[in-house]
């Protein structure tokens, strides 16, 4: 696991974009389109904001070949709810980039099929040859994708139950913590750990408890982010605050200063 600590959240954005435009580089060099692994929530809007103004000035790849899987969806909004997290990846990122709507996916929660919902979503990212690159956000909690506390870290994608504080720090996107959904699709914490590299980014002091445990905690099912020890490719990108509570901190400053160029993240 590399941590990264930056200053601000703009050089979050800025890094993190740098990372996702060399994957979908390097795989269209290599004839391939890149697979690209999408978390909403506020906290990757920025990079999402970067890489849309980087297009837009005609300095960023092309994305017309790139396919997206978002990690997670809400259970029960009207299909055509603003904020269905599918809904939100398309505005937010896959139309501006120019990725066409149907190279952009998420678990399918209509009713009517949802018991084996998990099931077809994890044969889809199969069908696409797995995830390269998963961005990643973390709950206050330690949620990843919507995976709460006490998620198995074996789980994949399935039904789940949010907690009351999640709700609640989504209640911004619909008003009120009550008209936010109680029930979600996402990938379970073994689907993530398939992905090829691992992108956690946090920013804000409000999460800077979770990000202490997920990176210096022990692996447990009380902290899902804490899982990304597992991985053998995790960048972990932080503005200062949220790496306030590192223990190591020192030490992720000094590797970062001393980063040969040769070697990439
Ligand atoms: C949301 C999403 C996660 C996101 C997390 C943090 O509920 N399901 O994918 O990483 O919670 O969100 P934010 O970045 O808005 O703090």
């Amino acid at each position: 696991m590399e941590v990264v600590p930056l200053a601000t959240a703009a050089e979050v954005a800025r890094l993190a974009a740098d990372i996702i435009e060399e994957l979908v580089r390097r795989r269209a060099a290599a004839d391939g389109a890149a697979v690209l692994g999408l978390a909403t929530g506020s906290t990757p809007l920025a990079t999402y904001a970067e890489l849309i103004a980087r297009r837009q000035a005609g300095a960023g790849p092309d994305y017309r070949g790139v396919r997206t899987f978002n990690l997670d969806e809400y259970v029960g909004l009207p299909p055509d709810h603003e904020q269905t997290y599918l809904a939100t990846i398309r505005r937010e990122l896959t139309d501006p980039l120019g990725i066409p709507p149907e190279q952009v996916h998420g678990p399918d929660p209509a009713l009517a099929g949802l018991p084996g919902a998990g099931e077809r979503y994890e044969a889809e990212l199969r069908a696409a040859g797995g995830i390269a690159l998963q961005v990643l956000g973390i709950g206050t909690d330690g949620h990843i994708g919507f995976n709460e506390p006490g998620s198995s870290l074996a789980s994949l994608t399935r039904i789940k139950t949010l907690t009351a504080r999640t709700r609640s720090d989504n209640a911004r996107f619909f008003g009120s913590a009550d008209a936010v959904p109680r029930h979600v699709l996402t990938q379970g914490i073994a689907t993530i750990l398939r992905a090829g590299h691992l992108l956690l980014l946090a920013t804000g002091e409000a999460k800077a408890g979770a990000v202490a445990a997920a990176v210096e905690g022990p692996v447990t099912a009380s902290c899902p982010a804490s899982a990304i020890q597992l991985h053998p490719h995790v960048s972990v990108i932080l503005d200062a605050a949220a790496a306030s509570a590192l223990t190591r901190l020192d030490y992720y400053q000094e590797v970062w200063a001393a980063k040969p160029d040769w070697q990439g993240l």
